[in-house]
């Protein structure tokens, strides 16, 4: 990958998505310092490659950014054995009765709900982790906030940060 060293903000928060117990957490820093590869590690780290089933979902606000997020995850991924990515967006056809087997799940808000509760591919009860990236964005977006939040499996705002780590750009 070209890495020789953390940057500033994976130093700091790389001890705090490795942590066990799992910790929320909110990062907050300006573009380009690192974010994606922070929460991939850390993704990569936490779900079981000999398990086969979604154990982690991330949300990005658009289709480019989740196979961006999507791209990442695979390349650093390949040093990982066995984790696979898949991606729920729209035009990702997945036939009815399919279940799925890759560990990370990432997508746009709306596939990612429709995926979860609507046809049911993945089983919310086996989530361990949570990622919203851009979450700024995520939230002041009028009907991304509530996406977010129900895909979270919360129905309060407050829930979402519950065993989930939320990236945002700082202005
Ligand atoms: N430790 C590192 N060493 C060298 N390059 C790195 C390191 N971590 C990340 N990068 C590179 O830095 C670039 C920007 O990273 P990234 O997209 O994750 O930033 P970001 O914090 O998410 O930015 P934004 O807020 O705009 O989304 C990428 O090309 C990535 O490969
Ligand atoms: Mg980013």
């Amino acid at each position: 990958m070209g890495f020789n060293r953390p940057s500033k903000i994976q130093a700091n928060a790389l001890p705090i998505l490795m942590a066990h117990p799992p910790q929320n957490l909110i990062v907050q820093s300006q573009s380009g310092t690192g974010k994606t590869a922070a929460f991939v590690l850390a993704m990569l780290s936490r779900v079981k490659g000999a398990e086969r089933y979604p154990q982690c979902l991330c949300l990005a606000p658009t289709y480019e950014l989740a196979l961006q997020i999507g791209h990442v995850a695979e390349k650093m991924g390949r040093f990982c054995n066995d984790i696979r990515v898949t991606y729920a967006v729209q035009g990702n056809r997945v036939s009815p009765g399919t279940v799925l087997e890759e560990q990370i799940v990432i997508g746009t808000p709306g596939t990612m709900l429709d995926w979860c509760f609507k046809r049911r591919l993945l089983n919310m009860r086996r989530i361990c982790m949570f990622v919203l990236d851009e979450a700024d964005i995520m939230i002041d977006t009028q009907g991304f906030s509530s996406q977010s939040i129900h895909a979270k499996g919360g129905e309060e705002e407050g829930k979402i940060f519950h065993r989930g780590l939320a990236f945002s750009q700082m202005c």
